[in-house]
């Protein structure tokens, strides 16, 4: 076997020792061009010259969940495209989400500059009745961050496009459930992949619906966002605030008005790494199954886009 690495913007080595040490057996390298044929390949934001090149391969591991850049390129014919099916990134993402949410609720931010400016003083508990979180997509990540959530009994609601049953949160699907689901919500998570249908759903309207004292949590994709909408929210008082960790453009411009914004807090694209060890352990058993013709988890549908 031939596996190839095409990684923008990561450190190929330990990622070829980790794969050479799952497969002593293959050829395991770095792509160039001009390389050999290979028959899998383990990528992140290959260049469409390298799908030109490789017109051989079985399978396409993306090593992230999201796989919207992948799937704007020209794949080779009857590729088959595998996402990072969690390999540690939910936990993280709970961990970012509940996190966001609580500093928000708590007032945490209200109460650091009050003591960094010496003051003691005290405000008023809020009810956690009046804080309903609706949770934008429950796959993988979405699902975690929903069932965490209600950890803190928060009411949570949940949106997907198909429908779905979890336990203790209130479920809602497709373009007739998006209308209760947002005006029942407070805070507002997204969690969905970025396609042609989710491209902006984040916008004036939308957001518009979302309770008074509404709050943005963007962990998926900056261009599920309309910026310009967000901010005209928050300067109208619709909105009290929003944590964004994904920009449509990244790194963010200098000159983008998020980074001054005294309602927005940023992250760099960074509430659910790629943890190396996981995914490298998780590819390596799913080209084990692909090998002895077994099913695998993952394979990204490319007419739905996830
Ligand atoms: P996933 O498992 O594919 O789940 C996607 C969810 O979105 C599913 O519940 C799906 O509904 C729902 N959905 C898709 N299209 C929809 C539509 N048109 N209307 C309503 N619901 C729709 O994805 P995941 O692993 O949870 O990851 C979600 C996204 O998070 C990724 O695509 C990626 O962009 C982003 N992400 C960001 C980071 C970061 O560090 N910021 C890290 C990892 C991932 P069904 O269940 O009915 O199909
Ligand atoms: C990160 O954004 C991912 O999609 O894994």
């Amino acid at each position: 076997m031939n596996i190839t690495l095409c990684c923008t913007d990561t450190k190929a080595e330990p990622w070829l020792a980790g794969l050479r040490a799952a497969f002593p057996e293959a050829t395991v390298d770095v792509w160039q061009p001009g390389s050999a044929q290979a028959d899998v390949a383990v990528v992140w934001a290959p260049p469409q010259r390298f799908l030109d090149e490789q017109q051989a391969l079985k399978a396409l591991f993306n090593i992230g969940a999201g796989v919207d850049a992948l799937l704007k390129l020209h794949l080779p014919p009857g590729v088959r495209v595998v996402r990072l099916d969690d390999a540690g990134m939910s936990v993280q993402m709970a961990e970012y989400v509940c996190h966001a949410v609580i500093r928000h609720f708590r007032e945490f931010d209200g109460y650091e500059a009050d003591m960094k400016a010496g003051k003691w003083s005290y405000r008023r508990p809020r009810d956690r009745k009046d804080f309903a979180v609706g949770v934008m997509g429950l796959g993988v990540l979405g699902e975690r961050v929903a069932r965490a959530l209600r950890v803190f009994d928060f009411p949570v609601h949940g949106w997907s496009r198909t429908p779905k049953a979890i336990e203790g949160v209130f479920t809602h699907s497709g373009e007739v459930g998006l209308e209760t689901f947002l005006s029942a919500s407070r805070v507002l998570v997204n969690l969905l992949p970025l396609t042609p249908d989710t491209q902006d759903i984040l916008n004036r309207q939308t957001l518009g619906r979302l309770q008074p004292g509404g709050y943005l949590i963007n962990v998926a994709r900056g261009a599920h966002l309309v910026d310009a909408d967000l901010l005209a929210l928050l300067d109208s008082g619709h909105l009290a605030g929003a944590t964004l960790d994904v920009f449509r453009t990244e790194p963010l411009p200098p000159e983008h008005p998020f980074w001054q914004h005294p309602q927005i807090t940023l992250t760099p694209h960074t509430s659910a790494r790629t943890l190396r060890d996981e995914s490298i352990a998780q590819i390596a058993g799913k080209i084990r199954a692909l090998e002895a013709g077994q099913p695998i988890a993952g394979v990204v549908d490319a007419i739905r886009g996830y």
